[in-house]
C-alpha cells in the first residue's frame, strides 16, 4: 500500500492552527475525515477510483499526521470547527462530507452544527451513540497510560481495539502500528478526551436531511453492523451497505467494493 509523500500536502493556517491536507482531483468536492489515530493517507485506496469525478479534500485532523497538535483536551466540536474553517478557506459552498470511525463522529457533529454546508454525508465504520460508562473508563485509563509512557504504552491495546481478533492483511496491520506510534502524545490524549466526552448524536439523526450513505464491514467489532443499522433506521432515506469480509478499516480492506459504492453515492449527490 502506498503512502503519500510530504510534497503532496498543502498547509493552511486556521486561527493559529496549521492544518495539513491533500487536495486532489476535480469535480464534486468530497471531504473525508480519517479515524483515530490515523492520517489522510488512510484514504489512498480511494484516490485513483474517485478522482475522475470528485475533488477529494483529505485533511490530517488536529493532533494527527502533519497537522499541528495543540495541547489537550480537545472536544469533538473543535474538530468540527476545524473542518468548517477549512471548507470556508477553500471557498466551498457545500461538500459531501465523509468520515470513518472517529471521522464519522466528527462528520455527525458537523452535520448537526452546519447542515447547510453538506451536500451529502458518508458514515463509514462509525456509530451515533456516545461511549458507554465502561468505554469511557477504558479511554480514561488509556489517557493515563499515554501520559506515563507515550504511544508505546497503548499501541498493543489500540491495535487490538482497531483490528479486532480477526486476521488482518499484514500491510494494514503495519500501517495501523506506524500510525499509532507516529501520533503525538498531545494528539492521542486530545482525541481520546474528545471521543470520551462526545455527546450521543442519536437524537439528532432524524433531523438529517441530506443524502446519507452508511457503510460497515460485516466483521467490524468496534463499530458493529448493529450500530450502522440503528443509524440507518433513524436517518431519513439513508442507504446502508454491509461490506463482506471487512472489519473496522472497511475502506482500506475492501476498496474494490467500497469505491464504486461511494462513486455512485457522489453521482446521486451531484444529481
Ligand atoms: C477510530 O477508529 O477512529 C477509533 O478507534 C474509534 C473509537 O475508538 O471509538
Amino acid at each position: 500500500m502506498t503512502i503519500g509523500s510530504e510534497s503532496e500536502l498543502q498547509r493552511v493556517s486556521l486561527g493559529g492552527l496549521t492544518l495539513a491536507y491533500r487536495d486532489v482531483g476535480q469535480g464534486t468536492p468530497c471531504l473525508l475525515l480519517h479515524g483515530f489515530p490515523f492520517d489522510h493517507t488512510q484514504w489512498h485506496p480511494q484516490i485513483p477510483a474517485l478522482t475522475p469525478g470528485a475533488r477529494l479534500i483529505l485533511p490530517d485532523l488536529r493532533g494527527h499526521g502533519a497537522s499541528d497538535a495543540p495541547p489537550p483536551p480537545y472536544r469533538l466540536t473543535d474538530f468540527a470547527d476545524d473542518v468548517r474553517a477549512l471548507i470556508d478557506r477553500l471557498d466551498l459552498d457545500r461538500v459531501v462530507l465523509g468520515g470513518l470511525s472517529m471521522g464519522g463522529y466528527i462528520a455527525l457533529s458537523c452535520a448537526e452544527r452546519y447542515p447547510e454546508r453538506l451536500q451529502g454525508l458518508i458514515l463509514l465504520a462509525t456509530r451515533a451513540e456516545a461511549d458507554t460508562a465502561m468505554g469511557r473508563q477504558a479511554r480514561l485509563a488509556m489517557i493515563t497510560e499515554t501520559q506515563a509512557g507515550g504511544a508505546e504504552a497503548i499501541v498493543t491495546d489500540l491495535e487490538r481495539r482497531i483490528l479486532g481478533d480477526r486476521e488482518t492483511p499484514a500491510g494494514i496491520a503495519t500501517l495501523v502500528h506506524d500510525w499509532i506510534l507516529g501520533t503525538s502524545v498531545e494528539g492521542l490524549i486530545g482525541s481520546l478526551t474528545a471521543m470520551a466526552t462526545r455527546p450521543d448524536a442519536t437524537p439528532f439523526l432524524s433531523r438529517i436531511t441530506c443524502p446519507t450513505l452508511i457503510v460497515v464491514g460485516t466483521d467490524d467489532q468496534l463499530t458493529p453492523p448493529a450500530a450502522a443499522h440503528s443509524m440507518a433506521a433513524a436517518i431519513p432515506g439513508a442507504e446502508l451497505v454491509e461490506v463482506p469480509d471487512a472489519a473496522h478499516l472497511v475502506s482500506l480492506e475492501q476498496p474494490a467494493i467500497v469505491n464504486p459504492i461511494i462513486e455512485r453515492f457522489l453521482e446521486r449527490c451531484r444529481g
